[in-house]
């Protein structure tokens, strides 16, 4: 049965894998991808076939054929197609990091919520076989009351790099150590962060005004 619309905004490196995915999904009946590069919708549109290819990403958003969409722009334009998707009552995967700021995540959830959508964030570590055995054995309550947990995260150089030219405002935190409290925060659910302590500090980086490493201790209300 074809009957989703999905629109892919964002054909960088993950748009593109969204995109080829949802275009081999059999229920996906309406592609609309869109960048606003000109040159990448040339690109993929050989490859990723579309039924509707565009630069304006309100164009694909308020299409009547699209039910479904992906944010998969870099992180500092999430909140736009976001907030909009969600102001149309479209549900919206947004890739991590959510959003830059606190205002734009609440405004995204609240509109969400009053138009009857779901708003869900790319958190892909959660689907690795590792993560989920974890989250089953504490709700199963093998590991009993969970009192601590630590994580840790590496990326390369290169991939720094790669983040601190795309995004000026986001952080080591934001961008990398998220998957870490995205998977701490399922795992201790039902409990609530009173506290946040954080260190970090900048040296190989600071030409991107970027720390190179952030450490955080996060409080739970228990
Ligand atoms: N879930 C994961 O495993 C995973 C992996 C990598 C990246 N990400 C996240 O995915 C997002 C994209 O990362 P990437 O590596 O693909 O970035 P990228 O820079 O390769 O691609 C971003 C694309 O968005 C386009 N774009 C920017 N503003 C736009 C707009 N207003 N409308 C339409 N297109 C626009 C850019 O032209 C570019 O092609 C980031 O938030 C990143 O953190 C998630």
């Amino acid at each position: 049965m074809k009957n989703i619309g999905v629109a892919v905004i964002g054909l960088g490196g993950i748009g593109t894998l969204r995109a080829h995915s949802c275009a081999q999904i059999p229920q996906v009946g309406h592609l609309a991808i869109c960048d606003i590069d000109p040159g990448k919708l040339d690109k993929f549109s050989e490859t990723i076939k579309a039924d509707i290819v565009t630069e304006n990403y309100e164009e694909a958003i308020n299409d009547e054929r699209i039910q479904a969409v992906i944010v998969s722009t870099d992180e500092e334009s999430h909140y736009g197609p976001a907030k909009l998707a969600a102001e149309l009552g479209k549900p919206v995967l947004i890739e991590k990091p959510f959003v830059l700021n606190l205002d734009e995540a609440d405004d995204i959830i609240a509109k969400a919520k009053q138009n009857g959508s779901l708003a869900f964030v790319g958190y892909t570590q959660r689907f690795r076989k590792r993560y989920l055995l974890a989250k089953e054995s504490v709700e199963a309550g093998h590991l009993g009351d969970v009192v601590m947990a630590f994580g840790k995260i590496y990326v390369t150089r290169a991939v720094g790099e790669a983040v601190a030219r795309r995004s000026p405002n986001t952080t080591p935190s934001i961008n990398t150590l998220t998957y870490m409290v995205d998977l701490i925060l399922w795992y201790m659910e039902g409990k609530t962060p009173v506290e946040v302590y954080a260190r970090s500090a900048s040296k190989v980086f600071k030409p991107y005004n970027r720390d190179d490493f952030q450490w955080m201790i996060v409080t739970f209300d228990d």
